[in-house]
């Protein structure tokens, strides 16, 4: 089949891929032209695992093309995806001007029947806006569906080949037989592919990131109560997670969600709640919730340096929202790392994958260490705010040899607390600090 995917960031990139990996002939178009030239020339412009493979091999085989021309993108399309930003707007909804931006020019563009789809998480009846903005300039025949993503950046082309489900959005038999046949390949092991209405398909996106995001703000408030109650949040999350009902997942805590979904999703699903005059309570408190978490370390860390950190050197270990990615929106390492310098702190960073982003954003505001032990020298502890793998056993002689002092707090519990405490370090991670309490007051 002929696609077009407007809008090639980590979405965009990822749905192009993967639908020319099976065959399909795919035009990627952006705005933007360094990027757009950029991955012409065979360059990849995101770090997601098993991607860059796939992108040369579909490239190569001239399956995967890239243009910033909307119309030489859609000319020959029959499907043309929308992955575009939907940031929120300044009441907290998704801002629709991108979407419904190239919606109207695509009204202007389509000549013969195409299925225009939503990959981009869009408010319910955002698919009825978009197929009005369309139809403002078309004589054509054609549909609108909304298609969810689901992807999770770092596994992104795993969750894309092999989804848990596919979500469609649909109402025109045409279009419910156009995409079936098109994710047939991906759901041979017989995952479902879920067609329902424009709207259903639409709330299931925000309803799904929303409940994981209030697993999340679940977990960290129990890890609060844990240190104020003398339990391990290890032992709690490993003793509820064997009930099939919780599951095992998304059980640990950490110094809260970030990313560009969660964040934003779960501010838009508030907003539209208001919008039908409905106060969403639980959603209120898991952005409050998470708001504090991001900086839970914080008293820890000035408590330990005697309420004040100022002149303080600090070595921060990930800035990545999550490991296996380069993406830091809404990272809860960039709260820490404002934090810190607020509090007249200095830090050097360190992240395998995110420091040119940062470059970006921070500029000269932190130091920057080639690697995770060059990060530590001269500092007066090491913070941990992202979980990659290659922090989880570290080489402790070279730690001790670097650093300052001998203190470690972690956002991300990597270490058994008996292990590292007897290598000699203090080390205060989320939610097991052990405490003994004596009439109902807890104690260290
Ligand atoms: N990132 C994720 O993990 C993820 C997962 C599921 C769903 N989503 C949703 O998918 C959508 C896209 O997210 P993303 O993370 O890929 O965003 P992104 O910012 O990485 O990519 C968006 C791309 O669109 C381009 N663009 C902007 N205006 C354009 C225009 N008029 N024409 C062509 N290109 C244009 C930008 O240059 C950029 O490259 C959002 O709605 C997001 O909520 C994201």
């Amino acid at each position: 089949m002929k696609i077009a995917v407007v809008g090639t960031g980590y979405v965009g990139l990822v749905t192009g891929t993967c639908f020319a990996e099976t065959g399909n002939d795919v035009t990627c178009v952006d705005i933007d032209q360094a990027k757009v030239d950029k991955l012409t020339n065979g360059q990849i412009t995101i770090y997601e695992p098993g991607l860059e493979k796939l992108f040369v091999r579909n490239q190569r085989e001239e399956r995967l093309r890239f243009t910033t021309s909307l119309v030489d993108g859609v000319r020959d399309a029959m499907i043309i995806f929308l992955a575009l930003p939907t940031p929120p707007g300044e009441n907290g909804s998704a801002d629709l001007k991108y979407v419904l931006g190239v919606a109207e020019d695509l009204g202007k563009i389509i000549k013969d029947y195409k299925v225009i789809v939503d990959k981009s998480t869009v408010p319910v009846g955002t698919a009825e806006k978009v197929r009005a903005a369309i139809a403002k300039n078309c004589k054509t025949e054609f549909d609108v569906v909304s298609n969810p993503e689901f992807l999770r950046e770092g596994v992104a082309v795993e969750d894309f080949m092999k989804p848990d489900r596919v979500v469609i959005g649909t109402s025109s038999e045409r279009a419910r037989k156009i995409m079936g046949d098109l994710y047939a390949p991906f759901v041979r092991q017989g995952n479902p592919v879920i067609f329902m209405d424009e709207r259903s398909a639409e709330l299931t996106k925000y309803a799904a990131n929303s409940f994981l995001a209030t697993k999340i703000s679940f977990m960290n408030e129990i890890a609060q109560l844990c240190e104020r109650l003398g339990a391990d949040v290890d032992m709690v999350r490993r003793g509820i997670g064997s009930d099939e009902r919780i599951g095992k997942r998304f059980l640990f805590p950490g110094i809260g969600y970030g990313g560009s979904c969660f964040p934003k999703d779960v501010k838009a699903l508030v907003k539209s709640s208001k919008e039908v005059e409905y106060d969403f309570k639980i959603l209120k408190s898991v952005m409050e919730v998470n708001e504090t978490q991001k900086l839970s370390l914080l008293p820890k860390i000035k408590k330990y340096f005697g309420g004040n950190v100022k002149g303080k050197r600090f070595a921060l270990w990930g800035l990545a929202f999550k490991p296996n990615t380069d993406d830091i929106r809404e990272a809860p390492a960039l709260d820490m790392i404002n934090a810190l310098l607020g509090e007249g702190a200095s830090i050097c960073v360190y992240d395998p994958e995110a420091m040119n982003n940062v470059k970006i954003l921070l500029g000269e505001k932190v130091m920057y260490a080639d690697n995770q032990y060059d990060c530590l020298q001269s500092a007066d502890a090491l913070i941990i705010a992202t979980e990659w793998n290659e922090f989880r056993t570290p080489n402790f002689l070279k730690i001790v040899t670097a650093l300052k002092n001998k203190v470690i707090f972690d956002g991300r519990n990597l270490f058994e607390t008996d292990a590292i405490r007897e290598l000699g370090f203090y080390y205060e991670s989320i939610g097991r600090e052990i405490a003994i309490p004596t009439n109902g007051i807890a104690h260290k």
